[in-house]
Protein backbone atom coordinates (compact mmCIF):
# COMPACT_ATOMS: atom_id res chain seq x y z
CA UNK A 1 0.00 0.00 0.00
CA UNK A 2 1.31 3.55 -1.18
CA UNK A 3 0.45 7.38 -0.26
CA UNK A 4 0.17 10.43 -2.69
CA UNK A 5 0.65 13.85 -0.59
CA UNK A 6 0.28 17.30 -2.51
CA UNK A 7 1.99 19.94 -0.93
CA UNK A 8 1.76 23.65 -1.74
CA UNK A 9 4.30 26.69 -2.51
CA UNK A 10 3.81 29.13 -0.12
CA UNK A 11 4.94 32.67 0.88
CA UNK A 12 5.84 33.29 4.04
CA UNK A 13 5.57 36.80 6.13
CA UNK A 14 3.50 38.59 3.63
CA UNK A 15 5.88 41.77 4.18
CA UNK A 16 5.39 42.78 8.05
CA UNK A 17 4.29 39.33 9.71
CA UNK A 18 8.06 38.05 10.01
CA UNK A 19 7.60 34.38 11.02
CA UNK A 20 3.74 34.91 11.45
CA UNK A 21 1.97 34.87 8.42
CA UNK A 22 2.36 33.07 5.49
CA UNK A 23 0.13 31.64 2.66
CA UNK A 24 -0.63 28.78 -0.14
CA UNK A 25 0.23 29.39 -3.94
CA UNK A 26 -1.39 27.28 -6.66
CA UNK A 27 1.86 25.55 -7.36
CA UNK A 28 2.05 22.06 -5.80
CA UNK A 29 5.09 19.30 -4.93
CA UNK A 30 4.04 15.55 -5.02
CA UNK A 31 5.18 13.11 -2.80
CA UNK A 32 4.33 9.04 -2.90
CA UNK A 33 5.85 6.62 -0.44
CA UNK A 34 5.54 2.72 -0.45
CA UNK A 35 6.71 0.39 1.32
CA UNK A 36 9.60 -1.69 -0.36
CA UNK A 37 11.46 -5.04 0.09
CA UNK A 38 14.43 -3.89 3.09
CA UNK A 39 15.75 -0.54 1.20
CA UNK A 40 15.19 2.79 0.60
CA UNK A 41 14.66 3.71 -2.73
CA UNK A 42 14.31 7.16 -4.16
CA UNK A 43 13.49 8.81 -7.19
CA UNK A 44 13.53 12.82 -7.96
CA UNK A 45 12.29 14.58 -10.61
CA UNK A 46 11.02 18.04 -11.62
CA UNK A 47 12.65 21.54 -10.54
CA UNK A 48 16.01 20.96 -9.13
CA UNK A 49 15.94 17.39 -8.86
CA UNK A 50 19.93 16.86 -9.29
CA UNK A 51 20.22 18.70 -6.11
CA UNK A 52 18.13 16.75 -4.02
CA UNK A 53 19.97 13.76 -1.86
CA UNK A 54 18.80 10.35 -2.71
CA UNK A 55 20.22 9.25 0.80
CA UNK A 56 18.68 9.43 4.33
CA UNK A 57 19.85 12.95 4.51
CA UNK A 58 17.01 13.63 2.48
CA UNK A 59 14.27 16.06 4.14
CA UNK A 60 11.68 13.95 3.17
CA UNK A 61 12.82 11.04 4.86
CA UNK A 62 14.51 12.96 8.02
CA UNK A 63 11.03 13.60 8.61
CA UNK A 64 9.36 10.19 8.00
CA UNK A 65 12.14 8.80 10.65
CA UNK A 66 11.09 11.33 12.88
CA UNK A 67 7.04 9.91 12.90
CA UNK A 68 7.92 6.75 13.39
CA UNK A 69 10.60 7.47 16.02
CA UNK A 70 8.15 9.62 17.25
CA UNK A 71 5.67 6.48 17.68
CA UNK A 72 8.15 3.99 18.84
CA UNK A 73 9.14 2.39 15.68
CA UNK A 74 12.42 3.60 14.55
CA UNK A 75 13.74 0.70 13.22
CA UNK A 76 10.90 -0.26 11.16
CA UNK A 77 11.29 2.14 8.33
CA UNK A 78 15.18 0.98 7.93
CA UNK A 79 14.07 -2.67 8.02
CA UNK A 80 10.80 -2.75 5.72
CA UNK A 81 12.48 -0.13 3.29
CA UNK A 82 10.72 2.89 1.37
CA UNK A 83 10.28 3.83 -1.98
CA UNK A 84 10.04 7.27 -2.29
CA UNK A 85 9.23 9.87 -5.46
CA UNK A 86 9.30 13.19 -5.21
CA UNK A 87 8.45 15.27 -7.99
CA UNK A 88 9.15 19.16 -7.42
CA UNK A 89 7.78 22.13 -9.02
CA UNK A 90 8.13 24.74 -6.13
CA UNK A 91 12.13 25.85 -6.78
CA UNK A 92 14.39 25.09 -4.41
CA UNK A 93 16.48 27.86 -2.11
CA UNK A 94 14.05 30.39 -3.29
CA UNK A 95 11.73 31.62 -1.20
CA UNK A 96 8.91 29.40 -1.60
CA UNK A 97 8.32 26.81 0.64
CA UNK A 98 10.63 23.86 -0.77
CA UNK A 99 11.77 22.63 2.67
CA UNK A 100 8.27 23.19 4.17
CA UNK A 101 6.80 20.79 1.41
CA UNK A 102 9.66 18.01 2.09
CA UNK A 103 8.91 18.18 5.80
CA UNK A 104 5.12 18.46 5.64
CA UNK A 105 5.09 16.11 2.65
CA UNK A 106 7.83 13.19 4.80
CA UNK A 107 5.32 13.49 8.13
CA UNK A 108 2.08 13.06 6.29
CA UNK A 109 3.38 10.08 4.33
CA UNK A 110 4.73 8.67 7.46
CA UNK A 111 1.86 8.89 9.62
CA UNK A 112 -0.67 7.25 6.30
CA UNK A 113 1.83 4.73 6.09
CA UNK A 114 1.46 3.85 10.12
CA UNK A 115 -2.33 3.85 9.76
CA UNK A 116 -2.23 7.93 11.26
CA UNK A 117 -0.88 6.96 14.61
CA UNK A 118 -0.94 10.66 15.03
CA UNK A 119 -2.83 14.20 15.29
CA UNK A 120 -3.13 16.61 13.28
CA UNK A 121 -2.01 19.00 15.85
CA UNK A 122 1.24 16.75 17.07
CA UNK A 123 1.86 16.79 13.00
CA UNK A 124 1.84 20.77 13.41
CA UNK A 125 3.89 20.97 16.34
CA UNK A 126 6.52 18.47 14.61
CA UNK A 127 6.76 20.39 11.42
CA UNK A 128 6.98 23.28 13.19
CA UNK A 129 9.77 22.05 15.73
CA UNK A 130 11.83 20.90 12.33
CA UNK A 131 11.13 24.06 10.32
CA UNK A 132 11.90 26.12 13.55
CA UNK A 133 9.38 28.99 12.61
CA UNK A 134 5.73 28.25 11.71
CA UNK A 135 4.82 30.25 8.72
CA UNK A 136 5.82 28.25 5.64
CA UNK A 137 4.34 24.76 7.33
CA UNK A 138 1.49 25.86 8.70
CA UNK A 139 0.03 27.15 5.48
CA UNK A 140 1.04 24.08 3.61
CA UNK A 141 -0.96 22.03 5.81
CA UNK A 142 -3.97 24.03 5.81
CA UNK A 143 -3.75 26.26 2.91
CA UNK A 144 -5.36 30.08 2.69
CA UNK A 145 -3.34 32.53 4.73
CA UNK A 146 -2.46 31.39 8.36
CA UNK A 147 -1.44 33.41 11.21
CA UNK A 148 0.46 31.37 13.43
CA UNK A 149 3.24 31.34 16.52
CA UNK A 150 4.40 29.40 19.19
CA UNK A 151 2.97 30.50 22.58
CA UNK A 152 4.73 28.69 25.61
CA UNK A 153 5.97 25.59 23.52
CA UNK A 154 2.33 25.18 21.48
CA UNK A 155 1.89 25.96 18.15
CA UNK A 156 -1.52 28.59 17.84
CA UNK A 157 -2.32 28.87 14.08
CA UNK A 158 -5.77 30.51 12.69
CA UNK A 159 -6.41 30.04 9.09
CA UNK A 160 -8.44 32.11 6.61
CA UNK A 161 -9.38 32.84 3.03
CA UNK A 162 -7.64 34.71 1.13
CA UNK A 163 -10.31 37.30 -0.99
CA UNK A 164 -10.84 35.63 -4.26
CA UNK A 165 -10.26 38.70 -6.32
CA UNK A 166 -6.61 38.58 -5.34
CA UNK A 167 -3.63 37.09 -7.81
CA UNK A 168 0.51 36.72 -7.21
CA UNK A 169 2.60 37.60 -9.31
CA UNK A 170 6.32 35.94 -8.19
CA UNK A 171 9.62 36.71 -10.12
CA UNK A 172 11.48 34.01 -9.67
CA UNK A 173 15.41 35.24 -9.92
CA UNK A 174 17.93 32.38 -11.25
CA UNK A 175 20.39 32.31 -7.89
CA UNK A 176 19.57 30.65 -4.64
CA UNK A 177 19.21 32.24 -0.95
CA UNK A 178 19.24 29.67 1.91
CA UNK A 179 17.01 31.11 4.44
CA UNK A 180 19.89 30.23 7.18
CA UNK A 181 22.26 32.74 5.39
CA UNK A 182 19.35 35.40 4.70
CA UNK A 183 18.44 35.01 8.60
CA UNK A 184 22.31 35.35 9.36
CA UNK A 185 21.85 39.10 8.00
CA UNK A 186 18.82 39.93 10.41
CA UNK A 187 20.23 42.43 13.54
CA UNK A 188 19.89 40.65 17.19
CA UNK A 189 17.44 43.32 17.99
CA UNK A 190 15.67 46.14 16.42
CA UNK A 191 14.24 49.45 17.85
CA UNK A 192 10.79 49.81 19.91
CA UNK A 193 9.55 52.19 17.18
CA UNK A 194 10.68 49.28 14.35
CA UNK A 195 8.55 47.07 16.32
CA UNK A 196 5.53 48.82 16.67
CA UNK A 197 5.15 49.70 12.96
CA UNK A 198 5.40 46.57 12.29
CA UNK A 199 2.95 45.00 14.94
CA UNK A 200 0.58 47.83 13.53
CA UNK A 201 0.66 46.53 10.12
CA UNK A 202 0.19 42.92 10.17
CA UNK A 203 -2.20 43.38 12.43
CA UNK A 204 -4.12 45.66 10.25
CA UNK A 205 -3.39 44.10 7.37
CA UNK A 206 -4.68 40.70 8.52
CA UNK A 207 -8.19 42.33 8.97
CA UNK A 208 -7.79 43.99 5.78
CA UNK A 209 -7.25 40.50 3.82
CA UNK A 210 -10.53 39.23 6.09
CA UNK A 211 -12.48 42.11 4.65
CA UNK A 212 -11.08 41.99 0.88
CA UNK A 213 -10.22 45.61 1.70
CA UNK A 214 -7.79 46.45 -0.89
CA UNK A 215 -7.02 50.19 -0.50
CA UNK A 216 -5.87 49.36 3.10
CA UNK A 217 -4.14 46.62 2.16
CA UNK A 218 -1.77 47.99 -0.51
CA UNK A 219 -0.75 50.86 2.54
CA UNK A 220 0.63 48.10 4.71
CA UNK A 221 2.50 45.64 3.24
CA UNK A 222 6.23 47.33 4.22
CA UNK A 223 8.31 46.07 6.50
CA UNK A 224 11.08 47.00 8.73
CA UNK A 225 11.62 43.80 10.83
CA UNK A 226 13.55 41.64 7.54
CA UNK A 227 13.08 43.55 4.44
CA UNK A 228 15.58 46.26 4.94
CA UNK A 229 18.44 43.92 6.14
CA UNK A 230 18.07 41.11 3.36
CA UNK A 231 17.54 43.59 0.74
CA UNK A 232 21.80 43.77 -0.10
CA UNK A 233 21.34 39.89 -0.69
CA UNK A 234 18.74 39.99 -3.46
CA UNK A 235 20.19 42.60 -6.01
CA UNK A 236 17.23 44.46 -7.68
CA UNK A 237 15.29 44.10 -4.92
CA UNK A 238 14.07 47.66 -4.20
CA UNK A 239 13.89 48.88 -8.06
CA UNK A 240 11.76 46.03 -8.96
CA UNK A 241 9.16 46.41 -5.76
CA UNK A 242 8.98 50.03 -7.39
CA UNK A 243 8.66 49.07 -10.73
CA UNK A 244 5.43 46.48 -9.49
CA UNK A 245 3.76 49.60 -7.90
CA UNK A 246 3.98 51.66 -10.58
CA UNK A 247 2.12 48.97 -13.03
CA UNK A 248 -0.44 48.53 -10.62
CA UNK A 249 0.10 45.99 -8.02
CA UNK A 250 -1.53 46.40 -4.34
CA UNK A 251 2.25 45.45 -2.92
CA UNK A 252 5.07 43.61 -3.63
CA UNK A 253 7.49 42.37 -0.98
CA UNK A 254 10.33 39.45 -0.68
CA UNK A 255 8.62 35.74 -0.60
CA UNK A 256 9.96 34.37 2.91
CA UNK A 257 13.73 34.98 3.11
CA UNK A 258 14.09 35.49 -0.77
CA UNK A 259 15.36 35.45 -3.11
CA UNK A 260 12.07 35.64 -4.78
CA UNK A 261 10.01 38.63 -4.82
CA UNK A 262 6.19 38.55 -4.68
CA UNK A 263 3.32 40.99 -6.20
CA UNK A 264 -0.09 41.11 -5.21
CA UNK A 265 -2.66 42.27 -7.64
CA UNK A 266 -6.30 42.72 -8.83
CA UNK A 267 -5.24 42.96 -12.36
CA UNK A 268 -2.66 43.64 -15.04
CA UNK A 269 -0.65 40.58 -13.60
CA UNK A 270 1.26 40.34 -16.77
CA UNK A 271 2.78 43.86 -16.58
CA UNK A 272 3.36 43.66 -13.13
CA UNK A 273 5.38 40.20 -14.23
CA UNK A 274 7.03 42.39 -16.52
CA UNK A 275 7.97 45.00 -14.48
CA UNK A 276 9.70 42.72 -11.72
CA UNK A 277 11.89 40.83 -14.43
CA UNK A 278 12.73 44.71 -15.60
CA UNK A 279 13.73 45.77 -12.25
CA UNK A 280 16.19 41.93 -11.64
CA UNK A 281 17.37 42.05 -15.16
CA UNK A 282 18.49 46.02 -14.67
CA UNK A 283 21.33 44.33 -12.55
CA UNK A 284 21.89 42.07 -14.97
CA UNK A 285 19.85 38.82 -12.85
CA UNK A 286 17.41 36.58 -14.80
CA UNK A 287 14.52 35.98 -13.29
CA UNK A 288 10.93 33.47 -14.09
CA UNK A 289 7.71 35.03 -13.64
CA UNK A 290 4.85 32.72 -12.28
CA UNK A 291 1.52 34.02 -11.84
CA UNK A 292 -0.41 31.84 -9.31
CA UNK A 293 -3.05 31.71 -7.23
CA UNK A 294 -3.46 31.65 -3.72
CA UNK A 295 -4.36 27.97 -3.06
N1 LIG B 1 9.84 33.76 8.23
C1 LIG B 1 10.94 33.06 7.62
C2 LIG B 1 12.04 34.05 7.31
C3 LIG B 1 10.45 32.43 6.34
O1 LIG B 1 11.73 35.13 6.80
O2 LIG B 1 13.20 33.78 7.60
C4 LIG B 1 11.52 31.64 5.62
O3 LIG B 1 10.95 31.13 4.42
Amino acid sequence: MGVCVRIPATTANLGPGFDTLGMALSLYNTLEAAWSSGSLEFEVTGDGAELVPRDATNVVYQAMHSVFEKVGQASLLEERGVRIHIHNNVPVTRGLGSSATAIVGGLWAANVLLGQPLSEDELVHMAVEIEGHPDNVTPAIFGGIVVSGMVNGKVYSKRFSPPPEMSCVVAIPDFQLATKTSRKALPPAVSHADAVHNVSRSSLMVAALVEGNFDMLCNLMDDRLHEPYRMPLVPGMKDAIARAKEAGALAAVLSGSGPTLIAFCKERADRIGTALQEGFQAEGIGSEIMILSPA
